[in-house]
């Protein structure tokens, strides 16, 4: 069995970069080191929907966006399949067979599903179809036959039900489906990157993103008045580092080689840390090393996005066949369901001719 890479966006907005060093970088260095097989990149607009059913537009408005975030970002439609999830009707087809095979009080559980209620409200309310997004999220990942899936930490309780649901699936039905693994970013603090504000989650609708389209100016303005040690008042006093944003923010994103290129009083990160303890080093000077840390990696994003932006149903266009190629798979992968369930009856010639065998005997 080949390695099968496969994960996705919701097309809610433009990417931030809380989504870029929880997943998409991980991808772009997958799909370079090229050990895999097939790699999949789809907006799930499908999920999209299920919290955001009365504003559809949001998502038609969002796709080129996120498109050119991962455009710029070094997806390449030449090695990865981008595609767009509502377009794949086999995936509709294999959440309603894998509903079958979990009861409510268990999706019920999932505790990233419970956060999300809580956040949009829903308690007394709950859409049916956001509540069964999680194992609609099973099927994004098994009907393809991922094996590896690159996401945050919130995507573990999703990855736990898919694997059961695979489980489950081949016991009664017979092995057709995959086990996936979760591939979690390395770097501790990638996982769950805060907002500006020091919040805990980067996120749209809290108003504390740092997104990958933002001009320099306005990452500047977003990383000035960026949250970090309220007691650290006056430069000699010493200084917190732990939920202290700047400093988490470093801890995600800069190297060593930073401080060789833009900071060469320090070598690396933990002296910089030891210094602000200690006291007698400005928010503003670290505020301004990671200006230059995060616009490293962003000014070669903005320029190749600035590219992409000169043809846009060109990007249309790489959607549009990523998700022909897309369906390939899921046709495929959509086959061996129906004959393990034993409801391929159009192209079971066994069980034409023993139903012919059936009826004649009567
Ligand atoms: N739930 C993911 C998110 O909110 C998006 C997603 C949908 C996904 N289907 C997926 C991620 C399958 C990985 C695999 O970001």
């Amino acid at each position: 069995m080949g390695k099968v890479i496969l994960t996705g966006d919701r097309p809610t907005g433009k990417l931030h970069l809380g989504h870029y060093v929880g997943s998409l970088r991980r991808r772009v260095e997958l799909q370079n080191a090229g050990d895999y097989d097939k790699m999949f990149v789809f907006m799930a607009d499908v999920q999209a929907l299920t919290d955001n059913a009365e504003n559809p537009e949001k998502l038609r408005q969002s796709i080129v966006n996120v498109a050119l975030d991962w455009l710029s970002a070094g997806l390449d439609p030449e090695k990865s399949i981008l595609f767009i999830q509502s377009y794949i009707p086999e995936l509709a087809e294999l959440t309603t067979y894998l509903m079958n095979l979990v009861s409510v009080s268990r999706v019920q559980r999932n505790p990233t599903v419970k956060t999300e209620i809580k956040m949009r409200n829903f308690e007394a309310n709950i859409p049916l179809g956001f509540f069964c997004y999680p194992v609609s999220q099973a099927a994004d990942i098994t009907l393809f036959k991922s094996t590896t899936v690159p996401v945050g930490e919130d995507q573990e309780p999703m990855l736990e039900l898919t694997r059961e649901l695979v489980r489950r699936f081949n016991n009664v039905y017979g092995e057709v489906l995959v086990e996936p693994n979760i591939m979690l970013p390395e770097n501790q603090t990638a996982r769950r990157l805060p907002g500006t504000d020091g919040k805990e989650k980067m996120s749209k609708s809290l108003g504390n993103c740092i997104f990958l389209s933002d001009d320099k100016d306005t990452v500047w303005q977003k990383v000035r008045s960026m949250y970090t040690d309220p007691a650290h008042v006056n430069l000699n006093d010493p200084g917190h580092v732990e939920g202290n944003a700047v400093f988490t923010y470093l801890d995600a994103f800069s190297t060593d080689e930073d401080f060789k290129n833009f900071w060469p009083e320090y070598q690396n990160l933990d002296e910089l840390k030891d210094h602000y303890r200690r006291g007698g080093l400005g928010d503003m000077k670290c505020k301004k090393f990671l200006n230059e840390v995060l616009n490293q990696f962003l000014e070669p994003m903005r320029q190749r996005r600035h590219e992409f932006e000169q043809d846009i149903p060109e990007i249309y266009n790489i959607l549009k066949k990523g998700t022909e190629k897309a369906r390939e798979t899921a046709a495929q992968t959509m086959s061996e369901v129906r004959s393990a369930m034993r409801i391929n009856y159009f192209d079971d010639q066994a069980l034409i001719e023993s139903q012919v065998e059936l009826f004649r005997n009567k």
